[in-house]
């Protein structure tokens, strides 16, 4: 379902019943849960939601609830955003190695 993506950092270990919702990450299909954020759709199909601009350094989010601002993705069209108070989409593109800059 989620092939090809490198290893998720999130497991689901409940509400696996809620309806698939299909994307696109890092040019590869995906499959999310209808009701995810799209920090919760990336993180169950791979390991980071995007790079830090200075370091490099995978990041994954921190406070969950769009206060520290560390969750910033871009869509394949050049849109960003913040992935833990947006909710995934059908169709969604999105980047977590797109060259990123602070928000
Ligand atoms: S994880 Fe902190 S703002 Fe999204």
């Amino acid at each position: 379902m989620n092939a090809g993506l490198p290893r998720p950092q999130f497991f689901r270990v409940a509400e696996s019943a809620r309806r698939p919702v299909s994307f696109v990450l890092d040019g590869k299909p995906a499959t999310a849960l209808e009701g995810d954020t799209v920090l919760t759709a990336i993180l169950s199909c791979a390991g980071h939601v995007r790079r830090n601009e200075f370091s490099g350094q995978p990041r994954a989010g921190f406070c969950m609830m769009g206060a520290c601002q560390d969750c910033w993705v871009q869509t394949a069209d050049g849109e960003k955003l913040r992935a833990c108070s947006t909710f995934i989409r059908a169709g969604m593109q999105l980047l977590t190695d797109a060259p990123g800059e602070s928000q």
